[in-house]
């Protein structure tokens, strides 16, 4: 198992963070429609290709999280595309999870699927060259949820995905998102936050997961974005932190933040204050999705030729981040 423990922690390592590159087709669809450029399973490749061959990945990007579609998809230079990301320095992984679906019982919240022949689907992943996964459980705040429900059933099928996972020789990275969207305070998503990723590690240990050989991606505890609180960088990351601190076992290696929502800079500014006053044992690193490629993806749209200057957007965002994840961002190194 130690082994698993060693990809986790080369993945974050020296300020590594992982590129969340794993956006179903519906997902990915939209993001590419919101700049004009046709969803085709070209156009995705091509997007995805360039950030994957930027001279920033050896530097920061310790792994990609990969959607089934571009795990099987093969590069312009006739390279598989899990081998083009090992070969640059990088660890391939694998989305896992078959998306977030109406929970029988609580109509109003989600719970995540694709636990049916997921034994079958890792063994064909891990011959692809995967050797880590994610599988995202997200709950939403209102006055009455997340309910005892979701937070009971998400957490029972993560520690499921993650123990079926290690039992293939992969690293499961459990993401227990608690979204952003909402009215709710900073000490509401404090509180539920806490609640969800305990709840969390009593099902992991119920079904034997090896903490060491996980990577926890949690969200920040943030106000609700239609909240009228005004909650200070300082505040963001002394709540993070005290909220980890106390549910996360220290066996863990290494936690990697989703950026949900969060503007690019936010993302990076809050993950350097949570660096900065880190007094805990983890690793604290990122996992981005719309905060590494946003500028990218907007750069790229307007000429999906021009493959070095998307390269050099997404190679700054990511070194911000890398900066960030050791605590060592300022705001003058953005311009
Ligand atoms: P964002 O950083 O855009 O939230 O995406 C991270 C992710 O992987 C969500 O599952």
């Amino acid at each position: 198992m130690s082994e698993l423990n060693n990809i986790a922690l080369k993945i974050l390592e020296n300020g590594k963070g992982i590129l969340a590159a794993d956006e179903s087709t519906g997902t990915m669809t939209k993001r590419l429609d919101s700049v004009n450029v046709p969803s085709t399973p070209e156009n995705r490749l091509l997007f995805r290709e360039i950030l994957f061959s930027a001279s920033s990945m050896s530097e920061c990007i310790g792994g990609v999280i990969l959607y089934d579609e571009t795990i099987k998809q093969v590069s312009s230079k006739k390279n598989k595309i899990p081998e083009l990301i090992s070969e640059i320095g990088s660890t391939p992984g694998i989305k896992v999870d078959t998306g977030a679906k109406i929970l029988a019982g609580s109509p109003e919240e989600k719970i995540t699927e694709g636990l049916d022949g997921l034994r079958e689907r890792l063994k064909e992943y891990y011959k692809l060259g995967a050797k880590f996964t994610k599988w995202r459980g997200v709950y939403n705040i209102t006055k009455n949820f997340p309910s005892k429900l979701s937070i009971q059933s998400n957490a029972h099928a993560l520690a499921r995905y993650s123990s079926l996972v290690q039992e293939c020789n992969m690293v499961p990275i459990v993401e227990p998102e608690v979204l952003m969207d909402g009215d709710h305070s900073a000490k509401d998503c404090y509180e539920k936050t806490s609640e969800v990723i305990k709840k969390c590690f009593d099902e992991l240990i119920l079904h034997k997961v090896d903490l060491k050989g996980i990577i926890l991606k949690p969200n920040m505890v943030l106000a609700g974005n239609k909240s009228n609180e005004k909650i200070s960088k300082e505040e963001v990351a002394k709540l993070t932190l005290k909220c980890l601190k106390n549910s996360v076992p220290s066996e863990v290696p290494g936690i990697a933040f989703l950026s949900g929502g969060q503007s690019e800079i936010e993302a990076t500014e809050n993950l350097d204050l949570i660096n900065k006053n880190n007094d805990t044992s983890f690793v604290m690193s990122y996992s981005y999705g719309r905060a590494l490629q946003q500028s990218a993806l907007k750069f790229w749209s307007k000429d999906i030729k021009n493959i070095k200057g998307t390269q050099k957007v997404f190679n700054h965002r990511a070194r911000m981040n890398t900066l960030a994840a050791q605590g060592k961002w300022s705001k003058d190194l953005e311009n």
